[in-house]
């Protein structure tokens, strides 16, 4: 059985405290908050898990092993610092902090205390992502021109964050885990309409040395609710739905191939358009296989598939396009990754 304490049980924090404490190799034995009414709402849910606005008592207690923190991102550093130095193995909602050098050191110290340190990425352990990933690796749908995600919708408007801090770490580690590569280098643009300085929308482009690219589309602005992400690759194309109930994933057999002997422009490219195929894929919660997934690396000492390093990848990028933003969409190489100088991302601005 594995003692856990859940701290943040805000509109996020309550699902991990669901799925914690229904997990049956788990005890989930504290939630904590520093406001006593979100802890008392979930009270009568949570028979046996005692309260707390405490921090630094639950991570006194020895038989504390997994600390799930979902505070706002602000929070991440200290409160994700203090349970590795208690001992503690971490996860960590999405951002993993929000400064490239405090992620480095929570890594050099999850490391060095031999600890597990997770990142809350979710779409990593959804089925479809998985399964996207599966067509991918497998040459199903070709070489990838490129992916762009929707994440848009009238929704809550945050005063700390901007749009793209908030909804974009699940497109970048989305985008990231289905290229298994990094950016060379993003740009992005946005703008911010109901509070200065903290942008509303936002749209990101992800070049991937030259071969495929990524853009991305967060928005709590906007008349449409929606959770797409398509993929373009030189066989076949993909669309995953995740507000679709059953069919979320559609295989379209449609592409465009280049003949080699033609006499007119028109000749020269032949437009294919196949069957759109709905593959079957099971999917549960993918909050409980995330929180499932964390638990084993509790039990086992293994390293968890969104790692310190995944939440850094993840970081950097988002550090980039944050700079990028504020310059109006300069490209920002992604540091290691660029591109030879003298190419366009070589001489991006740092
Ligand atoms: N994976 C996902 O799909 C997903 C979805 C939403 C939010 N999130 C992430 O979850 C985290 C929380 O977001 P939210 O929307 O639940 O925020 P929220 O503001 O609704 O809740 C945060 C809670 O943390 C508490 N808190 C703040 N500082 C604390 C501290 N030092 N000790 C104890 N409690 C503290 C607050 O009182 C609040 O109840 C963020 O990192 C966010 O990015 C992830």
């Amino acid at each position: 059985m594995i003692n856990v304490a859940v701290v943040g049980v805000g509109g996020w924090g309550k699902n991990l405290a669901r799925n914690y404490f229904q997990i049956p190799e788990c005890n989930l034995k504290y939630i904590c908050d520093l406001d006593e009414t979100r802890l008392s709402q979930l009270q009568s849910q949570l028979p046996g898990t005692q309260l707390s606005r405490d921090f630094d008592s639950v991570l006194a207690d020895p038989e504390i092993q997994a600390v799930v923190i979902a505070t706002p991102a602000p929070t991440h550093y200290s409160l994700c610092k203090a349970a590795l130095m208690a001992g503690k193995d971490v996860y960590v909602e999405k951002p993993i902090v929000l400064e490239v050098h405090h992620g480095e050191e929570l890594i050099r110290m999850a490391e060095e205390r031999d600890r597990i340190l997770m990142v809350g990425h979710l779409l990593e352990y959804h089925p479809i992502i998985v399964k996207l990933r599966e067509l991918i690796d497998s040459g199903e749908l070709g070489d990838i021109y490129y992916i762009y995600n929707q994440r848009v919708n009238l929704g809550t408007v945050r005063e700390d964050e901007n749009a793209m801090w908030n909804f974009a770490p699940h497109d970048v580690s989305s985008i990231l885990y289905l290229l298994d590569r990094e950016p060379t280098d993003v740009t992005a643009r946005g703008q911010s309409y109901l509070r200065d300085g903290v942008e509303d929308v936002v749209f990101m482009s992800m070049n991937f040395s030259g071969e495929s690219m990524a853009h991305v589309h967060v928005s709590w602005l906007d008349p449409h609710k929606i959770r797409k992400i398509t993929i373009v690759g030189s066989k076949k194309m993909a669309v995953f739905d995740d507000l679709e109930s059953n069919e979320k994933l559609r295989i379209y057999d449609k592409g465009a191939a280049q003949n080699t002997d033609y006499d007119t422009f028109a000749e020269y490219v032949t437009l294919r358009f196949g069957d759109v195929t709905i593959p079957y894929v099971k999917v549960g919660e993918p909050l409980r296989i995330e929180c499932e997934h964390f638990l084993n690396c509790v039990r086992t000492r293994s390293r968890p598939l969104s790692d310190g390093h995944d939440g850094l990848r993840v970081l950097k990028v988002l550090d980039a396009a944050q700079r990028s933003l504020k310059t109006n969409g300069v490209p920002v190489a992604i540091e290691g990754n660029a591109k030879t100088p003298g190419t366009s991302s070589g001489t991006a601005a740092k």
